[in-house]
This record gives structure tokens, C-alpha cells and sequence, in this order.
């Protein structure tokens, strides 16, 4: 059953691949092929590409325990809506994926989000992005050759064509942590699915579509401006005569090794561990960590918070030509991805009702200083930066810019085996039907990329 379960969905949805390098890889189809050839071609990356599923992920971690290398490649398909209308598909056909949000796309959507307009973007998101592959392996030439193969079965076909790519790279701070690009520790909570004792079905619906076994993927690129971020944190940290690392985590909510800012300072605790769960229950009026922090701003505290967690997947890139610049003001970022079960309920609401509403959790408490869009400067509420001090007000505008991105949906493995057969009615018995399961009780949500959870099947 379990087997059956992890087979079904596609990897790096349930847990992180945890690969060296990772690849992007965007296609858009020919204007004038069919619908029936774009789901041949479906078939052949079924066939000659082996998309892979989480039962490899299962298997990785068998692996990670005994200290074994991974799996090997690991390859995931994703289409926008787009993609899914010129496969002849339409929201209100049966057995598709339902999410409005997605059938509109993050364009149409931008304005609700406070997005910049999309003639800001970089010229390849305006492209028309229909399909999307990851590839991810330990070995960089692992990925060159699938993209080549990709590649020449879209030209065999003649069905269309990889318009543009984008590579991670896994940005690492001494302790060999993952961090982001202005040095934090990143990846730190997350939902667990499966645990030493059992696969944690219950909560695979934070993240599976209703009876599918596909799961919706937010990509964003998010560009850093790294001077700008240290400039503004350090001029703060002189005005206020407190430190910089000080300034710094009342940013994000945690220092650079990941501590939480409740643990490390005013007293600092002994020990601080970054992996455990986050809990402001002892910090209700946000004393120790600000509530404008993005780590607080973004946590899911209440039940009906916890329904709205998303499994946060990103990965930093680096398209600079000095790579010795160590204060980049462009050309560096996030590849923000997360997958959900719902882009209106999950991402979205994360980023319009949480990150950019400055009442959000409380009060005056004033826009995410990371991704908070507003167009409007007075919706920045002076904020307190330093211990106990008020007004302080660090404007970090212009350090995070979306650059573009897209919705995508990564269809359950049987859905991309039988779609030649849909649209049709769902008859889904095959033992994934995971609709049927309650959320239960959400709790032990905090875990590190790769290194945690654990299962038996
Ligand atoms: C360049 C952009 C961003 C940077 C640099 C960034 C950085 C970070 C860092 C350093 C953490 C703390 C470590 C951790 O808990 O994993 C974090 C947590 C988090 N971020 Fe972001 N982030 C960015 C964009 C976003 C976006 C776009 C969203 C969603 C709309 C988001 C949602 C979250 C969430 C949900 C958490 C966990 C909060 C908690 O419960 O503790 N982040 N981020």
C-alpha cells in the first residue's frame, strides 16, 4: 500500500532530492502540433526518460542512514495551464486539476498579489512556458546529456522546443548547511510527511491534490540584492548601536547558523538548536522576535494556519560573471518553488494576506521585509529593529525582486500514464485515494532538508 502510495506521486514533492545540481528546464510547443502528439511525447518520457517518484525519495533515505550515495537522477514534469489547453484539456473537464488560481496563471493573478508588472520581468519568463522538467543528479554531465535528450525528442517530434533553463546551485554556508543568498540558513521548517514509524498520509493533503496524486508548484525567481540588504542592515546597526547579526535576525527571525532569535539573545540559551519546531508561545507580544520578522510573519501557528504550510523547495542561483564579487547586487537569488495542494489557499495566501498586509499577525506590524510587495511606501509601518526600541524603521525595499515565474502542476504518475485518456471521469480505487483522509491533528511540522523524517514499508 505504502509502496503503491509513493509510486504514484512525483519526486521532490514529499521530500527534497537533496542532489548536487539541479536544472530547469523550460518547454514551449509548437504552435501547430496537435494534442494528441504532445501526449505521445508524454509517453515517451514515461518510457525513455523514466520520470522518477518518491519511491525514490524512500529509497534515498534508506541510503542517507547507512551513509550510502542517493539514487542517482532524479527527473519531474510540470505543466502550466497552458500546457494542460494544448493538451485539450480545461478546468471543467473531469479528472483535471481544479485549482482556479492555476488555470489563471501567476500573470493574470499578479495584480492580487501586489506583483511588479510583467514587463519588469526578464525576457524568458515572458516566453510562452508550457512545460517544465526538473532534472536533478549528483553530476553536472548527467544533466547536460537528459537535456540533450530532451531536447532532440521534442525536435524528433516536432512538437516543440526547451526555450530557456535555469540551474541551481546549492549555496552552502562552513558547517556545509544550505543557506540563501544574504547567508541564512534556509530550508529549516517544513511539513513532514513520513516519520521513523510510518508514512504520515494524514498530511499529504497540505500537499496532493484532491485524489490525484499530483501536487501544484509555485516558481518564482526572486533576485537579491545582497550590497543593498548589507548596506541597509549595517547603517541600522550603527544607528541603533546594536549588532549587525543582531539586525539581521530581527529580519529574518533567526540568526545566519539558523537560530532562532528567541534562543540566541537576551539571554541566549544554552545549546540553541535551529532544527527545533518554532513556538512564539513564550514570546506573545513578539518581544524577542519581532512579529515584521519573515519567519514570523510567515509561520503557520493555528490550526487554520497550519492548513496553509507549503512545502518550500527552493534553491539558490548565481548567473554572475565575477563569481568572486562577494556583495553581488544582481545576478544572484532564490529559484523559489513550493508545491501545495492549493495555490489560492496555500502560496497566495502566504504572500497577500501574510507577507504583504501590514496588520498581519497584528497590527501595525507592516509588510514582510523580504517579499512584502506594495507599491504603496506609507503601508511600511515604522517598525521596531532594535531590543526595546521603537519607531526604527529599516525599509529593505528593493533587496528581493520577482523577475518572473509560473504556475505548474505535477501530475500523479497514473494520470500521466492514462492521459491519453482524459479528459474522463476519475475513478480512482487504485489505494491513493487520498481525499478520503482527515488532516487530524497537525503537529512535529519542523524539519531539515534530507536530513530528517524517516519510514518503514
Ligand atoms: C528571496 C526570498 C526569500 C528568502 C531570502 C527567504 C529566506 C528565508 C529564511 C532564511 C527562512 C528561515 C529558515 C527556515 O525556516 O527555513 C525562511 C522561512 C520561511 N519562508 Fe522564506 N525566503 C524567501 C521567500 C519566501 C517566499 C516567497 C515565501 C512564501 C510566500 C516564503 C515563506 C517562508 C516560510 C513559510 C518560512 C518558514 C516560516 C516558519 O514557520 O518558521 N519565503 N525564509
Amino acid at each position: 500500500m505504502s509502496i503503491l502510495l509513493v509510486r504514484n506521486v512525483q519526486s521532490n514533492i514529499l521530500r527534497y532530492h537533496n542532489r548536487k545540481y539541479a536544472r530547469f528546464v523550460f518547454i514551449s510547443f509548437d504552435k501547430i502540433a496537435k494534442a494528441t502528439a504532445v501526449k505521445d511525447w508524454v509517453g515517451t518520457i514515461l518510457k525513455d526518460f523514466q520520470i522518477t517518484s518518491e519511491a525514490t525519495g524512500l529509497k534515498d533515505y534508506k541510503n542517507f542512514k547507512k551513509k550510502k550515495p542517493n539514487n542517482g537522477r532524479i527527473l519531474s514534469l510540470h505543466f502550466s495551464a497552458k500546457g494542460f489547453r494544448k493538451m485539450g484539456f480545461k478546468k471543467t473537464d473531469d479528472g483535471l486539476p481544479k485549482d482556479s488560481a492555476f488555470w489563471e496563471g501567476m500573470e493574470a493573478r499578479g495584480p492580487s498579489l501586489n506583483d511588479p508588472d510583467k514587463k519588469n520581468w526578464e525576457p524568458d519568463y515572458k516566453k510562452n512556458m508550457e512545460a517544465m522538467v526538473l532534472i536533478a543528479d549528483d553530476s553536472i554531465s548527467v544533466i547536460e546529456d537528459t537535456m540533450s535528450a530532451l531536447d532532440k525528442s521534442l525536435h524528433e517530434k516536432k512538437i516543440g522546443e526547451i526555450i530557456f533553463y535555469e540551474n541551481a546551485i546549492s549555496k552552502k554556508n562552513d558547517s556545509n548547511h544550505n543557506i540563501e543568498q544574504f547567508g541564512y540558513r534556509d530550508g529549516l521548517t517544513q511539513p513532514v510527511f513520513w516519520n521513523k514509524e510510518r508514512l504520515l498520509q494524514d498530511k499529504w493533503n497540505l500537499v496532493l491534490d484532491n485524489n490525484r496524486g499530483g501536487s501544484y508548484l509555485v516558481f518564482r525567481k526572486l533576485e537579491q540584492n545582497v550590497k543593498l540588504f548589507n548596506e541597509k542592515v549595517k547603517a541600522m546597526s550603527k544607528q541603533i548601536q546594536l549588532p549587525e547579526s543582531y539586525v539581521g535576525a530581527r529580519v529574518i527571525g533567526r540568526y545566519k547558523d539558523g537560530v532562532h532569535l528567541e534562543d540566541g539573545s537576551y539571554p541566549p540559551v544554552k545549546n540553541p538548536d535551529p532544527k527545533r519546531p518554532t513556538n512564539f508561545d513564550e514570546d506573545p507580544d513578539g518581544m524577542k522576535c519581532p512579529f515584521h520578522s519573515h519567519s514570523r510573519k510567515m509561520h503557520a501557528a493555528t490550526y487554520d494556519e497550519k492548513q496553509r504550510m507549503i512545502v518550500r523547495r527552493g534553491v539558490t542561483y548565481d548567473d554572475r560573471i565575477d563569481k568572486k564579487d562577494p556583495e553581488p547586487e544582481k545576478g544572484v537569488g532564490l529559484l523559489f518553488l513550493c508545491y501545495q495542494a492549493s495555490i489560492e489557499n496555500q502560496f497566495e495566501t502566504l504572500q497577500s494576506k501574510w507577507a504583504n498586509n501590514p496588520d498581519y499577525p497584528q497590527k501595525h506590524t507592516g509588510i514582510d521585509p523580504l517579499i512584502g510587495q506594495t507599491d504603496n511606501i506609507t503601508k511600511r509601518p515604522a517598525r521596531r529593529v532594535g531590543y526595546n526600541t521603537a519607531k526604527e524603521s529599516l525599509q529593505l525595499n528593493g533587496t528581493v525582486t520577482l523577475k518572473g515565474g509560473a504556475y505548474f502542476y505535477a501530475p500523479g504518475i497514473p494520470f500521466l500514464k492514462d492521459i491519453k485518456s482524459y479528459p474522463r471521469k476519475d475513478n480512482f480505487n487504485s489505494g491513493y485515494n487520498i481525499g478520503s483522509v482527515g488532516f487530524g491533528i497537525l503537529s512535529s511540522f519542523s524539519s531539515v532538508n534530507g536530513n530528517s523524517g524517516g519510514f518503514n514499508y
